[in-house]
């Protein structure tokens, strides 16, 4: 998608992939990765999420990247924080306590950027893009992250043809294509939401699923 594209959905508050609560199969799994307290969490194409500030909260820096800057200032609005502003070549940097923000392109990104990041977060990143971006994000941008790291992915699937993206459909299959080179893959979890979705049934999708997937570096 074009940068134009996810400004816009922002400025029109078109908005509806943002969750109220943390992701619960991310309370859920994150703990199954055994990442120590005090590591920092890369959150790729971060939007508002409250993921980020869940991580805080159990003691992780974290360190989000997103387009757009109405997405960060409503994310630290919504805290109650004012954070520093710095500029840098990747872009706009936002910081409060452990919690970094830059606004700027992910794929701007650089080994020296993520060189601090144990582990990645990815809930409503990858199944964002389009095929084509979607195999730049992991064999660019996930390949730059330290060989030690570990993270848990979130996708959804459904029959791609009942509905235009994003959210697009990545089934397992294609999960594996694109990570196996560099990660070893775990499905975590595979659960049938159609029911707690109704804009997709709105929109005529006859199934869909969420998986979660554990991913660590092969180092
Ligand atoms: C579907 S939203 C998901 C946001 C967040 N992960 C969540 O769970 O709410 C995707 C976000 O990625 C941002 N985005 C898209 N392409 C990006 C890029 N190349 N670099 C940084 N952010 C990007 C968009 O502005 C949008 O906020």
């Amino acid at each position: 998608m074009h940068p134009d594209f996810w400004h816009q959905r922002w400025a029109d508050n078109q908005i509806g992939f943002h969750q109220d609560a943390p992701t619960p199969l991310m309370l859920k799994h994150w703990p199954s990765l055994g990442v120590e307290p005090g590591t920092q969490v890369f959150v790729p194409l971060a939007g508002k999420s409250l993921d980020m500030a869940w991580f805080a909260s159990q003691g992780y820096r974290v360190l989000g990247v997103e387009l757009s800057r109405i997405a960060i200032e409503a994310f630290f609005a919504g805290h109650g924080v004012t954070p520093e502003i710095s500029e840098s070549k990747y872009g706009t940097h936002f910081r409060a306590g452990d919690i970094e923000l830059i606004c700027g392109d992910a794929f701007g990104l650089d080994e020296a950027a993520l060189a601090g990041c144990g582990a990645v977060f990815d809930r409503a990143a990858l199944i964002a893009l389009p095929a084509d971006l979607r195999r730049r994000y992991v064999h660019e941008l996930y390949a730059r992250l330290p060989s030690h790291c570990r993270g848990l992915l979130v996708t959804l699937e459904y029959p791609q043809h009942e509905k235009a993206g994003p959210p697009f459909s990545v089934v397992e299959e294609e999960v594996r294509e694109l990570y196996g080179r560099d990660w070893n893959v775990e499905t975590l979890e595979r659960r049938d939401i159609l029911d707690t979705q109704p804009r997709f049934v709105d929109e005529g999708v006859t199934a869909l699923y969420t998986s979660v997937y554990r991913l660590t570096h092969k180092g």
